[in-house]
């Protein structure tokens, strides 16, 4: 039970008057949606479960917890702060492609991104297995968001964070983790076969570590990552009634496809995923052909400079273990200027403000779309918010540089090729 009688009657008034308001709410919006009476159903069933939970004391825990009871009671902290973000439908996109798309709020978690989840779950695990005390250390090798999210779940934990990161990374990551306390090592991005690849170096750090006390987060290859998206696939099948066709997403470790895709699939087969790609990734290839390279470079013309995008987080040439792990039935390629127009429409036509790859998930989103037809309710994920972009994606200067000022104006569609 949950505090005392006083207490309980608060919470059933809360609970009740919320499930109420709620539920007109989205009674009138049904009256100019047709799926929302049936949304509108699902959420007053979780607002019962919310309702059951609070009063039969049901345990809350952040990204693990179904999300509802998390507001009735006191959160532990940080660590209740992950996960369990709002899924929003897009009402320009839904409404020009004829499908609803609808996009989960990652950018709301406490660390601005969807890698505080992975941050969460690694060093849970860790602690909860001895592997990590207070004092120890935490290292990664990242471009920044899941160095963030380390640093900050780190010093929830009592532990250090040290992140390597390469040098061409937007520089206001890099400010932002020295100004988190982490210990930062930025270095000239080389192949991850060689041993200053900052993936590597952050390796070693851990490893060198004498009082054993220290943890390789390892994002890329850890089955954490993997784990803590099977909890994000979860909140998708709760949030949309299990009602979705298609998810749809970019892969940096792979994790939030492998994960959500997993747990999508396990409980709705028929549901089809799918992989955005930047410009130099393999991925693409890897799914549509089975091989990590192009045509092209198997017939000996490897590109010199062959991953070149302006989308951070999202594009790799190499198979993780939590890719492997991901059930994707088809993929797209999408191009640096359709992400840059994306976030533009976005800002312009919902005042959301996305980094890259949450753009590039919104164009993934309206080529599945378009391939699906209309009627289809596809679902993705907006990584990360602008505010971590300014130098680079959201520069006018830079973009200007690179050729991809914007030009699109209104809702169309038609940059999206
Ligand atoms: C901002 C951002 N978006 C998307 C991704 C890709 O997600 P995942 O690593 O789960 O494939 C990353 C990964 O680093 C990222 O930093």
């Amino acid at each position: 039970m949950v505090g005392d009688g006083a207490t309980q009657r608060v919470l059933l008034l809360a609970a009740g008057g919320g499930a109420a308001v709620l539920a007109y709410r989205l009674l009138i919006a049904g009256q100019s949606r047709p799926s929302a009476p049936s949304l509108a159903l699902q959420h007053l069933t979780d607002l019962l479960a919310l309702l059951y939970r609070a009063v039969s004391g049901g345990s809350g825990g952040g990204a693990s917890d179904g999300g509802a009871s998390s507001l009735l009671r006191v959160g532990e902290g940080l660590v209740d702060l992950i996960g369990n973000t709002p899924l929003i439908r897009i009402r320009s996109l839904s409404e020009e492609t004829g499908c609803e798309i609808l996009a989960k709020a990652e950018f709301l978690n406490p660390g601005g991104s969807v890698k505080d989840r992975v941050a969460l779950q690694v060093i849970q695990e860790a602690v909860a297995e001895g592997r990590l005390r207070p004092g120890g250390l935490v290292t990664e090798g990242t471009v920044g968001s899941t160095g963030v999210s380390l640093a900050m779940c780190a010093a929830a934990f009592g532990c250090r964070a040290f992140i390597a990161m390469p040098d061409d990374a937007a520089i206001e990551k890099a400010q932002m983790l020295e100004a988190l306390g982490a210990e930062v090592q930025r270095l000239r991005p080389v192949s991850i076969t060689h041993p200053d690849h900052f993936v590597n170096v952050a390796r070693r750090r851990a490893a060198a570590a004498e009082d054993g006390n220290s943890l390789f987060a390892d994002q890329f290859e850890t089955p954490a990552n993997f784990r803590a998206h099977l909890k994000t696939g979860e909140e998708i099948l709760r949030q949309t009634g299990g009602r979705l066709h298609a998810f749809v997403s970019g892969a940096g470790t792979g994790g939030t496809i492998a994960g959500v895709s997993a747990a999508l699939k396990q409980r709705r087969p028929e549901v089809q995923v799918f992989l955005v790609d930047p410009p130099g990734s393999s991925l693409y290839n890897k799914v549509t052909r089975g091989v990590m390279y192009t045509r092209e470079e198997a017939e000996g013309k490897r590109l010199r400079h062959p991953f070149d995008t302006i989308t951070e987080g999202i594009g790799i040439n190499r198979l993780t273990a939590n890719f492997s792990r991901a059930k994707v039935d088809g993929a797209f390629k999408g191009s640096d200027r359709e992400a840059v127009e994306m976030a533009q429409y976005l800002l312009r036509n919902e005042g959301l403000f996305v980094g890259s790859s949450a753009a590039m998930n919104c164009v993934g989103a309206v080529k599945v779309a378009r391939a699906l037809g209309s009627g289809h309710t596809i679902v993705t994920v907006l990584c990360d918010g602008g505010h971590r972009h300014l130098s680079k994606f959201h520069s006018p200067a830079y973009l200007a540089e690179s050729g991809l000022t914007p030009e699109a104006a209104g809702r169309g569609l038609g940059f999206v090729e």
